[in-house]
């Protein structure tokens, strides 16, 4: 618990009250971006109350702007509680101190009272300097290394014993995602809604020029793909888009991996005919027969060295030294050889591949959409393409908040991006 401003007020029957208070500020785009009112909101919400000390409002669109409030609480502990909901917002104690450092006294799990990180870029107060909290994610601590100056996030399963985690939310200010993520460094369409009755094409326009981008250079593009792009007779759109360096990391599962190298062998997903629709004698069993000739080989790739496998998504990752990874999961068949079955090291893995993501395109799973965007900062644009808008949702609500969904069919979705995305190569 923190130490707040403690005052007591005599009633007129000579009963006293008491409360905590404290004096926050916030800065940025905070009336736009709509933080001021959700802080207000979780001040009353969770039984504080607030007095607005000082407010400059920007008068221009790139104006930012300034508040510092006074919140009151009836006890400490309420009081550190709005504390931390608000500075989740960005609201930060107008006295600041160093953040608190508590050593793990087992490994796999965080002190009591852990300091939770969000998704937002986030500093700490270290010997009074602020210091940037690297590999920012969601639903992790916050090792520090006080001798080198340095915080990260920590995933709870990798604390080892000793390690120093912050515990509290003193000593850390977290830097909200607003309007300012207009800026040249960012996609463009970070702030559209959420909608299936949007012009698509604006949305796939963006989404070209954003794969364009990191094409050139300036940036670096994760697909994470479901199954539904071969069952839908998509898979050589994204294998295209594979081939002529769009996508730099791929992440999925099992079955998409699969009904690929599937159609592969035998022009069949899930034991439907690609060609004209209609179901195989025994198609049922070719996803099958396809894993088990893969686990043959040792592995993906060395069915691709082999000249077993000639065609599709995985084989051009393999040509094409595209990082993939394959996460298992409780349904899958075989699996194949490269599927990391241990989900933990599947994270682990995910976490390595995705440091210098800056734009992700989501298309046709919500498992691995979810995954992944737990894994994200709200730095990295994300695009979520599903057929289903509760996908997308989902994501949302899980605190991917800067995620742009498209509700549509992934095969035309990416029949129209490859389009957009040839014109401008021609
Ligand atoms: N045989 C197997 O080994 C096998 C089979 C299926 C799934 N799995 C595994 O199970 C896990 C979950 O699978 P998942 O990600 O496919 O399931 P999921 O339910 O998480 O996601 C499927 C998504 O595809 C969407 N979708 C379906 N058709 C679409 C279309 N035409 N256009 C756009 N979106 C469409 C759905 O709305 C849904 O959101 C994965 O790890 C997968 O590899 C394994």
């Amino acid at each position: 618990m923190d130490q707040h401003e403690r005052s007591v007020e005599s009633g007129a029957n000579g009963d006293t009250k008491t409360s905590f208070s404290e004096e926050i500020e916030l800065s940025g785009h905070i009336i736009d971006s709509l933080i001021l009112p959700k802080v207000l909101d979780e001040i009353t919400t969770l039984g504080g109350e607030f007095d607005i000390v000082d407010i400059n409002i920007g008068h221009r669109r790139n104006d930012r702007s300034y508040a510092r409030l006074r919140v009151t609480a009836p006890t400490a502990d309420d009081l550190d509680e709005i504390l931390s909901a608000v500075g989740h917002h960005g609201a930060v104690p107008i006295h600041q101190e160093d953040c608190r450092l508590v050593a793990a006294d087992i490994d796999g799990a965080f002190p009591e009272g852990f300091y939770s990180t969000t998704n937002q870029d986030t500093e700490v107060r270290l010997e009074g300097n602020w210091i940037a909290v690297q590999r920012q994610e969601m639903d992790c601590g916050v090792k520090v290394d006080v001798q080198q100056q340095t915080a990260m996030c920590i995933p709870m399963s990798d604390v080892r014993r000793g390690d120093q985690i912050i515990v509290g939310h003193l000593g850390t200010r977290v830097h909200p995602i607003g309007r300012d993520a207009e800026g040249p460094g960012s996609f463009g369409f970070m702030s559209s809604a959420v909608s299936s009755e949007k012009p698509k094409g604006v949305t796939v326009r963006d989404i070209a020029a954003a794969m364009q981008k990191a094409k050139r250079g300036e940036g670096k593009i994760l697909v994470v793909a479901g199954p539904a792009v071969v069952h839908t007779g998509s898979r050589e759109h994204l294998s295209w888009l594979i081939r002529k360096g769009f996508v730099n990391v791929l992440f999925a599962g099992n079955a998409l991996a699969t009904h690929d190298i599937e159609q592969s062998f035998y022009g069949t997903s899930l034991g439907i005919s690609m060609e004209h629709g209609g179901s195989i004698e025994e198609g049922h069993e070719h996803h099958l027969r396809s894993i088990n000739r893969i686990r043959r080989a040792g592995s993906i790739s060395n069915a691709v060295a082999n000249g077993v496998l000639e065609s599709g998504i995985m084989y051009e990752c393999v040509q094409h030294k595209v990082p993939f990874l394959l996460a298992g999961s409780i349904r899958d068949d075989g699996p194949l050889p490269d599927v990391v079955t241990d989900a933990i090291d599947a994270q682990r893995k995910m976490r390595e591949m995705i440091s210098d993501v800056t734009f992700c395109l989501m298309v046709a799973t919500t498992l691995h959409s979810i995954a992944v965007g737990n894994l994200l900062p709200a730095r990295v644009s994300v695009v979520c393409v599903d057929i289903n808008p509760a996908t997308v949702t989902k994501l949302a609500d899980r605190g991917s908040f800067q995620t742009v969904g498209l509700v549509t069919d992934v095969e035309p979705f990416l029949r129209v991006l490859v389009d957009d995305l040839q014109i401008d190569e021609a």
